[in-house]
């Protein structure tokens, strides 16, 4: 059976992307030896290294690899083997350059950087599947090799390519979606703008145009681009497979949350284990926030079990504006954030950092400096505080709140053409989650489809396309007593790209018992009151409650008068309408009520800006804590601290910008402090 985990890896993994490709042999032999002293524990190996090993074609230079691999071994270090995908090298783009994918104003991307390939080629993929079988007859067996690291950050850098053999590819996906014709054209109205086909044939993938192209064309070739690299992901993984039985296939995906290159809901099956990279924007004040939102979302990718950080930043990245270095005890929070929110295994990129190459000012394990650094001091000291923590894997993150998140409502929410264009939908999720952890809540990510849950509190933040159930299966959870909160934009669309009719928010609208007859989005610095004394910005609509009390109305603007937030008593629960996007105070002060009237508590009191999270194991839970704050932290809570070893019989102190992880005793079990609203 295959592994869901890689295989003979210990404790709480930790390593990096390691590119021996780029050393000396004395600089590799210096590597092994440093990476036992950081604890190091697992390295991804050969992700970029197609050209390092098949220089000219059909000519390998399998040593250094061969050496490595063996020299891990030895040193105990297990090894995610990359399919050496992730870059075409220069032979097969110069003798064929038909395989280079092209933008959508037409324009080639040439190689010379990284990821210059058509996925729906059908000769890189040839090319492509014969090295991944070449990587996995070689090294399938090998006693090091303990997971598979598909390709890289596939549809990274073209997340959609608009080359003929795409929109060949394209129309095949069509052909299968529709069938006939008449039914895309039904799908697109393409009776609009003189847009109707006749045949397949004379589909095109949505290429640069006069104007706007038909947003069901742009829907779908989204879909068509995700389903495509998850193919693609799908074939390298069935090639590797056969020569490796019961090594698990990974491969890293980005959860950051500017991101919505492709569904990775479709994906999660994909994957036997869920690896996600995540990287913070070191101007963004609230970047530890959006750390967990993006490390919640790997969990529900690996629904609720333990997933792999395949890639952060030991410092500074190399492709912001300008890098910032993370300040003091920032690397340690972040890495020990993901391990609170499950991640069971801890990587960098990437190991040592280069001297030349376009990443050599990105931030490694082991800096320039060398050993005697700032940067190399950090790396030890957290391979030995995930020493510590070694009990902790496998334990299951405990969450008090499900948001639903959907890429397809991303996609739909930001199609050219409509009402605002400044609704972006990773805001408004962010939003949401940012308020929740603010009072201290964890939430569990779920995708529409998902069971929901038993969470007290469902957040659905502009969830612009759905599918129709889904608003019976939110009543039926709110019936049952959870309390379910929808934000504006939401359940406009059908899965097709249809506005649902009869009113806003169409096919929430009976949930809600609330009817809207007009959006009325707000011009951007535009503020408006509601009668309660909130404010609000971005979008108002003219909503009236039909079967729903009116918690709130716009005092002001072009809805004055209209609902702001309504509520529909459900059975034990109720279904709640935010038709506007509540200033962040408000918003937190918002969620603070919702979570009164779902019986939700934090799992233990902490001050603002202090972040706790409990993970369940078998025999203990486990209270992370930690202090983002510049002040120390005291909170109201015993047991054995486990990266100090220390017990805490008088509460537990936090200092400032530190981490403390605690193992409970039973009966202080975090279970039996959190209220629940079924249970009070
Ligand atoms: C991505 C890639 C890595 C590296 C890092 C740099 O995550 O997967 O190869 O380029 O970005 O931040």
């Amino acid at each position: 059976m295959t592994a869901s985990w890689p295989v003979g890896l210990a404790g709480i993994g930790y390593g990096a992307d390691y590119y021996p490709e780029q050393w000396s042999p004395a600089v590799r032999t210096e590597d092994l030896a440093l990476m036992r002293e950081a604890g190091v524990s697992i390295v991804s190996l050969a992700v970029f290294g197609w050209a390092s090993i098949e220089p000219r074609e059909d000519e390998f230079e399998w040593e250094w690899l061969d050496r490595t691999m063996d020299a891990l071994h030895d040193a105990g270090i297990r090894v995610a083997l990359g399919t050496a995908t992730a870059s075409p090298p220069p032979w097969l783009t110069r003798r064929h350059p038909e395989i280079l994918p092209v933008d959508r104003e037409g324009r080639t991307l040439w190689p010379g950087g990284r990821q210059a390939y058509a996925v729906s080629h059908p000769l890189w993929r040839e090319y492509a599947l014969r090295m991944a079988g070449r990587m996995a007859t070689r090294y399938g067996r090998h006693p090091a090799l303990a997971l598979w690291h598909v390709d890289n950050e596939l549809a990274a850098h073209v997340p959609r390519d608009y080359s003929d053999a795409a929109a060949a590819a394209f129309r095949e996906w069509l052909r299968r979606r529709y069938g006939t014709i008449e039914r895309l054209n039904e799908a697109w109205l393409t009776a609009f703008w003189s847009q109707r086909y006749a045949e397949f044939a004379e589909v095109l993938p949505p290429r640069l145009a006069p104007t706007d192209a038909n947003p069901g064309a742009e829907l779908d070739f989204r879909r068509f681009s995700s389903d495509t690299w998850r193919d693609w992901l799908v074939a390298l993984g069935d090639a590797v497979r056969p020569h490796s039985p019961g090594v698990p296939v990974t491969t890293n995906v980005i959860t950051m949350t500017g991101s919505d290159a492709v569904d990775l809901f479709r994906w999660r099956d994909a994957v036997d284990v869920v690896a996600a990279d995540h990287y913070t924007h070191g101007a963004d004040p609230e970047r530890h926030i959006e750390l967990a939102l993006a490390a919640d979302l790997a969990r529900g990718l690996a629904r609720g079990g333990p997933w792999l950080l395949a890639e952060h930043a030991a410092s500074a990245v190399n492709w912001q504006p300008v890098n910032l270095a993370k300040g003091p005890g920032e690397m340690f929070r972040n890495s020990l954030a993901h391990v609170a929110r499950g991640a069971d295994a801890i990587m960098f990129f990437q190991w040592r950092q280069s001297v030349a190459g376009a990443e050599r000012f990105h931030s490694a394990m082991l800096p320039h400096a060398g050993t005697d650094s700032r940067g190399w001091r950090r790396s030890v000291a957290l391979g030995r505080a995930l020493g510590r923590l070694a009990e902790v894997r496998g334990s299951r993150v405990r969450a008090q709140a499900t948001i639903l998140v959907d890429y397809e409502a991303w996609w739909a929410a930001e199609l050219p053409s409509g009402p605002s264009a400044s609704v972006r939908y990773a805001e408004q999720l962010r939003r949401w989650h940012a308020a929740l952890w603010r009072q201290g809540i964890t939430a569990d990510i779920r995708h529409p489809a998902d069971d929901l849950g038993a969470h007290p509190l469902v957040v659905v933040p502009t969830l612009t396309l759905a599918d129709p159930g889904l608003a019976g299966r939110l009543e039926t959870a709110a019936a049952g007593g959870a309390q379910v909160v929808v934000a504006f934009f939401s359940g406009i669309l059908d899965p097709r790209g249809h506005v649902v009719t009869g009113g806003y928010p169409g096919l929430f609208r009976g949930l809600l018992g609330v009817r809207s007859d007009e959006f009325a989005p707000l011009p951007p610095g535009r503020r408006v009151g509601l009668d309660n004394g909130m404010r609000a910005a971005l979008w108002t609509e003219h909503a009236t409650p039909v079967d729903a009390e009116t918690v709130s109305r716009f005092a002001d603007g072009p809805a004055a008068g209209a609902a702001a937030i309504t509520r529909r008593p459900i059975g034990a629960g109720a279904a709640w309408y935010v038709a506007t996007a509540l200033d962040g105070s408000d918003l937190d002060a918002f969620c603070a009520e919702l979570l009164r009237a779902a019986g939700v508590r934090p799992p233990v009191a902490a001050p603002q800006g202090v972040e706790t999270v409990v993970r369940c194991g078998a025999e203990h839970d486990y209270l992370f804590v930690i202090n983002h704050n510049s002040t120390d932290a005291a909170l109201d809570v015993r047991g054995t601290e486990l990266l100090s070893g220390r017990e805490s019989p008088d509460g537990l102190t936090v200092g400032a910008g530190r981490v403390a992880v605690l193992r409970l005793p039973r009966r202080e079990s975090v279970e039996r402090r959190t209220t629940h609203a079924r249970n009070a």
